[in-house]
């Protein structure tokens, strides 16, 4: 089969391409590099919304033999303008993307003034989404409703001597997801705010249908929780925190507040390390990340920490594994410590044998490459996927 869809990945391709693989297997994907993967399935049969690490996703029209912006231009401006009748009546939009094609900025403006022109000359009254850079970001897309019926973006994508010609027919609805990360009633700084988008990349990859019930043993304010009930999963939260619990039952009224959110969801006070859970699936969650730096801890301190996170984890693995059937998946995001240019990661991950586990690996993405980090932070987040033996 040809691939049918790409997927732009976002800041971190491989936590997108791992998510990707574990809803659809590694056969159907085709990594291009720089952020990209090709994808042989119709892009309606993508589940665009759940996808936490894709940023937009395109279909894919044609492919060119050249990689000449000029020669992609005048391809558009004549075949374009054929299929203008398509679209519903009213002003159309129209973006371009040249991705890895060498064009300026410039380049790309001028394309869409004489695309303009010819779509003009054609009928159809148009406006071009001018490009600050080669790419449109999501903003743009969004807010110019180019994957709205009278929207065109078109995206251009080199692959090799040869270019991919795609329309995008989904983008991040990055307003939403402020939304839900913001407008919350309870959060707190102290726990980390985890981003909507990575908590859905966790939960796709512990579990890649929605028939289930999603544990979050660690779940502090609920955002694991709110997403999984936003997938259509049953979702059930612990944490040692009363307070916790009260931040999770409080934001998870505000959001089934909105009936269209319809799964239910059951939290209970308890420590991951002995608690005993009622009937669960999977489980996906951020655990216990130790103590907050905003600076480098000293080597003691940093030792002191590690020993203790890597206690909590031992014993929460231990409890869970003792209440599973084999073939159970976890996908949990455990610290990794960036200190003075070494990564640090959890020792608990050198024992997931001893203690009951296989760990996961992919095709297509290196477990090493699945940690979420922001430049300067000390505390990152590692994904680590396995299952019960
Ligand atoms: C990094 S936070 C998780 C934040 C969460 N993802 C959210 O959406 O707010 C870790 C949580 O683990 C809880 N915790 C720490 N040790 C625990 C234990 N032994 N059992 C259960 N929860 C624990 C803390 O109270 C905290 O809420």
């Amino acid at each position: 089969m040809q691939p049918q869809s790409i997927a732009l990945l976002g800041r971190q391709p491989a936590l997108g391409i791992a998510e990707l693989e574990s809803l659809y297997g590694a056969d159907v994907l085709h990594p291009l590099g720089e952020g990209l993967v090709l994808i042989d399935m119709h892009h309606s049969e993508i589940d665009f919304k759940r996808l936490g690490g894709s940023v937009k996703l395109g279909k894919i029209l044609t492919q060119l033999d050249t990689n000449d912006w000029k020669k992609i231009t005048e391809y558009m401006t004549k075949n374009v303008p054929k299929h203008l009748d398509e679209f519903p009546e009213g002003k159309l939009r129209l973006g371009l993307n040249a991705i890895g094609i060498k064009a300026s900025v410039n380049d790309i403006n001028r394309s869409g003034l004489q695309l303009k022109k010819a779509i003009k000359n054609a009928g159809r009254s148009v406006r071009v989404v001018p490009n600050k850079e080669n790419e449109l970001n999501s903003a743009q897309t969004l807010h110019n409703q180019l994957t709205g019926p009278t929207g065109l973006e078109m995206a251009a994508i080199k692959e090799g001597t040869k270019t991919i010609l795609a329309q995008i027919t989904q983008v991040q609805d990055i307003d939403a997801y402020a939304k839900r990360d913001q407008a919350r009633p309870k959060r707190d700084a102290k726990v980390g705010m985890l981003p909507p988008k990575l908590a859905q990349t966790i939960i796709n990859l512990a579990a890649p249908t929605s028939d289930a019930t999603v544990l979050d043993p660690f779940c502090g304010t609920g955002v694991v929780l709110q997403e999984a009930l936003l997938m259509g999963f049953a979702a059930y939260g612990t944490d040692l925190e009363p307070r916790m619990i009260e931040y999770t039952d409080e934001n998870l009224a505000w959001l089934t507040s909105d009936t269209s959110v319809k799964a239910p969801y059951t939290t209970a006070v308890g420590d991951a390390t002995a608690f005993t859970w009622q009937k669960f699936d999977v489980i996906a969650g951020e655990t216990y990340l130790g103590r907050p730096f905003s600076n480098p801890p000293d080597e003691k301190t940093l030792r002191d920490v590690m020993q203790d996170v890597d206690t909590i984890h031992k014993k929460f693995l231990r409890n869970v594994a003792s209440q599973t059937e084999p073939g159970t998946r976890l996908c949990i995001a455990v610290p990794a410590w960036f200190v003075r240019g070494r990564t640090y990661h959890l020792k608990t991950l050198d024992s997931l044998e001893e203690l009951g586990y296989t760990r996961m690996s992919f095709v297509h993405a290196r477990n090493e490459d699945l940690v979420y980090h922001r430049e300067n932070q000390v505390v990152g987040r590692e994904l680590v996927v396995i299952t019960r033996k």
